[in-house]
């Protein structure tokens, strides 16, 4: 095998050992990263001192990258990134709380992402772990009641709702006309199929999903606040304790994550994240 991996714990998580992404990678160790990705859902990778473009460059290999509607938030030089940094860096301002919520990433969109990739460039001493919680691992111990309720029932996402929030709570600006016209709301299943290992996960979040499609909505508010606190249970949960030149890469589909906080006003947090496009979820589901 090209790399070695490592558990963590008890978790779904496993390092990556023996990768040096700063060099070039073969086809063989990105086979074996793909592979060890859908087998373990969160992959990390520790001492990767890489530069924005070989970011982008491992990123692709998994596909076509997406980037945000918040356009603030790329980079300049290289807008495929992300940048989540209390400080601001690069030409991005500061950013608020990103993420400070348990949600997988950008659900909103038509096509949710099928992963994400991030590098932690300057971390606090202490705080600012990011948690990670098992949707497959959720979803298989659910009682068989709750797992018929949420057979083939879809559930509205929005990035309407969640941005709104964070500007009434004064951690983002009020959106623009332009925004508020390019945000649509979209429909996902709740119980999603994975396209490679063909595993049912859970698959809504706190952060962006707001309804279950066709539920009278005190029914629909309080299934959907049970899935939440079933899904974030301690025996589900990673935390990620980062050293600077870590990279954590997530499967979208199958967990979600929760920044946590840290002395905002004595450290540094600098994160940098390309986003990897996703398959058509009915595609998927058919696939
Ligand atoms: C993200 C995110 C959380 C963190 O990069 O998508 O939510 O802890 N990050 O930085
Ligand atoms: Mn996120």
């Amino acid at each position: 095998m090209a790399i070695s991996l490592k558990k963590m714990g008890e978790t779904f998580v496993a390092e990556v050992e023996g990768v040096d992404l700063s060099g070039p990678v073969n086809a063989e160790t990105m086979a074996a990263i793909r592979q060890a990705w859908w087998d373990h859902s969160i992959l990390v990778l520790r001492g990767q001192n890489i530069s924005e473009a070989q970011h982008i460059d491992f990123s692709r290999h998994f596909g076509d990258l997406q980037d945000h509607t918040v356009k603030d938030w790329l980079l300049p030089a290289h807008p495929e990134i992300l940048v989540l940094s209390n400080r601001g860096r690069g030409g991005v301002k500061p950013l608020d709380n990103g993420g400070a919520y348990w949600h997988s990433d950008m659900t909103y969109e038509e096509v949710p992402p099928m992963g994400s990739i991030l590098h932690g460039l300057t971390v606090p001493p202490e705080g600012g772990d990011t948690l990670y919680t098992d949707m497959y691992a959720a979803y298989e111990a659910l009682d068989d009641e709750t797992k018929a309720l949420i057979e083939g029932r879809t559930a509205i996402h929005s990035y309407h709702h969640r941005y709104m929030k964070m500007a009434e709570g004064g951690k983002r600006p009020a959106p623009t006309a332009k925004q508020l016209a390019q945000w649509r709301d979209t429909e996902h299943a709740i119980v999603l199929k994975h396209p490679e290992s063909g595993r049912k996960a859970l698959f809504v979040n706190e952060g962006f999903t707001v309804s279950i499609k066709g539920m009278e909505p005190a029914e629909s508010e309080a299934l959907l606040a049970r899935l939440y606190a079933h899904a974030v249970q301690p025996e589900f949960i990673y935390a990620h304790k980062w050293r600077a030149d870590d990279i954590v890469m997530w499967d979208n589909r199958t967990t979600m994550h929760c920044a946590t906080p840290y002395d905002f006003s004595a450290y540094e947090r600098t994160m940098h994240r390309t986003t990897i496009k996703g398959l058509a979820l009915s595609q998927a589901a058919a696939a």
